[in-house]
């Protein structure tokens, strides 16, 4: 089949607004549906042509040739997600495939060697722009700020919303938490564990000489709570005692910065303001990689056009799609 027979049809939503009813506008189309759209993949031999005016009223974005293959590449590569580079698309796209094929095996084998082009093509975008995009969460943040694993006892301070969040990304051999209140830090745990069994963590006794303790002892330190100014002068003071020797870093969620605070000057520490930095340096090599991403789309698009006329690649073998679940999970 000709490139220039690829139809497909994108429609923000795939309900009727009067009828509730999904309503059909492409003959014999494979339907990719998603909560925000609706997806429609057929070629111009199988689709009515009377059909066609309709979708250029109002019912939904009509591409055809190498648009339809551009979009389509954008769309199985996450880039129209609204996450951009997410994953869960794929599966959708794998599922409707498979419905399809089995629905309407002839027209199914018409389109079949483009939509196995375009597995081949959303494997090499992905993986050369979208797989090492990373995740911005306080709790990754958190988990980059502090240098990965840690190399000995992690002291998370606060048993909040802030820290259950950020809990699972601390990876210690030896995490301990303290909380004015324990209860609150013994339900976080019991979360955490219902998650991973194998979390080994200490809920601290409420008592200053118990966090103070734990502070000469941690290599990490993470505060889930606001300045305190009775209590953060000890605390400073405990890490200075050992922080020359045994290295490790603090990082201070319940600050923006230290001006003003008993936290000035203390060594190794980061706060919401460093936190923020990274997100800020993330979310610009993000967009720099997703626009190249957006390129490589057009790129690939713009060369089918070119080189041949059944969707198959000179010196390329096509992959199935099972071959989905692999790059599913390296982009997950
Ligand atoms: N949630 C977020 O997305 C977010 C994002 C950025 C920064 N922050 C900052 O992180 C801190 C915690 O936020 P959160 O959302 O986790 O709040 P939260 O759910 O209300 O939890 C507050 C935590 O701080 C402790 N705490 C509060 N006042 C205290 C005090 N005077 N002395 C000792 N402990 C005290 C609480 O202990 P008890 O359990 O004993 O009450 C609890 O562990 C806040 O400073 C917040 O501004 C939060």
């Amino acid at each position: 089949m000709a490139l220039l027979d690829l139809l497909v049809l994108n429609r923000r939503t795939a309900t009727d607004a009067r009828t509730g009813t999904s309503v059909p506008v492409l003959s014999d189309a494979c339907v990719v549906k998603t909560c925000l759209r609706e997806i429609q993949v057929t070629t111009r031999s199988a689709c009515d042509l009377g059909d066609v005016p309709a979708c250029n009223s109002g019912a939904g974005d009509l591409y055809r040739g190498a648009d339809a293959y551009g979009f389509l590449l954008r769309l199985a590569t996450g880039l129209e997600s609204e996450i951009a580079g997410e994953t869960e698309i794929f599966g959708q796209i794998k599922q409707a495939w498979r419905d399809y094929e089995t629905a309407r095996p002839e027209n199914a084998r018409r389109l079949r060697p483009w939509m196995q082009r375009l597995l081949q093509e959303t494997k090499e975008i992905r993986s050369e722009y979208i797989v090492g995009l990373g995740s911005a969460t306080y709790g990754s943040l958190t988990r980059r700020l502090l240098g990965g694993r840690a190399e000995g006892t992690t002291l998370l301070v606060g048993a909040g919303q802030l820290a259950a969040t950020i809990l699972p990304y601390l990876d210690s051999p030896d995490l301990r938490i303290y909380n004015r209140s324990p209860a609150r830090a013994f339900e976080m745990l019991k979360a955490a564990r219902e998650r991973d069994a194998t979390y080994k963590i200490t809920v601290l006794e409420p008592t200053l000489e118990a966090e103070l303790a734990a502070w000469r002892e941690a290599h990490d330190v993470v505060l889930c709570v606001p300045a305190d100014p009775e209590r953060d002068p000890a605390r400073v003071a405990a890490w200075r005692e050992h922080a020359a020797a045994r290295g490790g870093r603090i990082l201070h969620l319940g600050i923006l910065g230290t001006a003003g605070t008993a936290w000035d000057g203390a060594a190794r520490l980061a706060t919401l303001e460093q936190l923020f930095g990274m997100r800020d340096a993330q979310a610009e090599q993000r967009d720099a990689l997703l626009l190249r991403a957006r390129r490589a789309c057009l790129g690939k698009a713009q060369l089918a056009k070119l080189d041949d006329a059944d969707g198959s690649r000179p010196g390329t073998s096509n992959h199935g799609w099972e071959d989905l679940a692999v790059f599913q999970a390296l982009g997950s």
